[in-house]
């Protein structure tokens, strides 16, 4: 018999087909919204696997409904959706997407830097409203990218990926890790601080961390506070590593100058939030890893750890790896 999995939202036709040829599947496709809750609660005890995305919410409470549930496959690298410590003490196995997100992040992560430095979204708006009379001498002048100085909180593989870039630009490049990592320091220049050092002399911190109890609000008044008054915030991780209603305080207030944001508390972030009505805000709705190439292989290794778990074997990419040493 085939083993039954649930899929939480529509995705890539092909993806879908190989785990058809090996799984029954069941998949929530009537919209391209979350799937209620009361639906996943419904399919939770009929299921081996799912295959879900951030946006799912996998708590102790579903999973104490989740009979047969053997492997929860996450389409992301984050995880913080997924109750882990419960799932372990279920013997569920918990997969993520790393690596193949990697480059497009930092990407993604430097596109976002830029535009905050030299005021791009502002300056496009700025034009297409009919506002551009003439070449003027301080009109639109942002901040310098080449040979500043960039602090990169949590230097995993995308931390790396954009120290990689910002060499590139003659940057200065610190960082702030749970631990160092001597071979980035070597491979790319980079200098380990502590966190207050980094705030005070950067110019661009960017936040790369994974969210955690530990990384939650980790930026917050204070932290913002030993910022330079012409340094941008980019974050790029997951928007509880932000006090978002203290970065609001600080950007009003002109403690700093400006943040790059592709990740919000609240997501979608209510379109009357007050962080949107600031000019020095550039928001973009949590599109890191959003390139055709990179979503096409996150599905596929999301299906894949699924289906290897399936199959009794470890899966590529297992969260949880105390489920094999135990
Ligand atoms: C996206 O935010 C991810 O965690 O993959």
């Amino acid at each position: 018999m085939k083993p039954k999995v649930f899929v939480t939202r529509k995705i890539p036709e092909n993806v879908l087909n190989k785990m058809k040829s090996v799984c029954e599947v069941q998949i929530w496709e009537k919209e391209d919204i979350p799937v209620p809750r009361d639906v996943l609660e419904q399919q939770i005890n009929k299921v081996e696997g799912i295959f879900c995305l951030l946006t799912d919410k996998i708590d102790e409470d579903l999973l104490q409904r989740a009979e047969k549930l053997k492997v929860i496959s996450n389409m992301a690298v984050g995880y913080n959706n997924i109750d882990v410590a419960a799932a372990t003490r279920r013997g569920i196995m918990v997969t993520n997407t790393p690596g193949v997100l990697t480059e497009t992040t930092a990407d993604l992560t430097f596109a976002l830097l830029m535009a905050t430095a030299r005021r791009l979204v502002e300056a496009s708006d700025y034009l297409k409203q009919g506002k551009w009379r003439t070449w003027s001498p301080m009109l639109l002048t942002g901040q310098d990218i080449f040979g500043a100085t960039i602090g990169i909180i949590g230097m995993g593989r995308i931390g790396e990926a954009v120290a990689k870039r910002a060499r590139g630009f003659s940057m200065k490049v610190l960082y702030y890790n749970r631990s160092r990592k001597p071979n980035v320091e070597e491979k790319l220049g980079a200098t380990y601080v502590d966190l207050q050092s980094l705030l005070k002399e950067s110019d661009y911190v960017c936040l790369l961390t994974p969210y955690t109890p530990e990384t939650h609000h980790m930026i917050g008044k204070e932290e913002l506070s030993l910022m330079k008054k012409t340094a941008i915030l980019i974050n790029t991780s997951r928007g509880g590593v932000v006090d978002e209603k203290a970065l609001y305080e600080a950007l009003k207030n002109g403690t700093i100058w400006a943040a790059g944001l592709d990740v919000f508390e609240q997501e979608p972030i209510p379109v009357d939030h007050p962080l949107l009505s600031l000019p020095n805000v550039v928001a973009l709705p949590h599109i890191g890893s959003a390139s055709l190439k990179t979503r096409m292989k996150m599905a596929e290794l999301t299906a894949e750890n699924m289906l290897q778990a399936l199959a009794g074997k470890v899966p590529k990419y297992l969260v949880n790896t105390e489920l094999i040493r135990a």
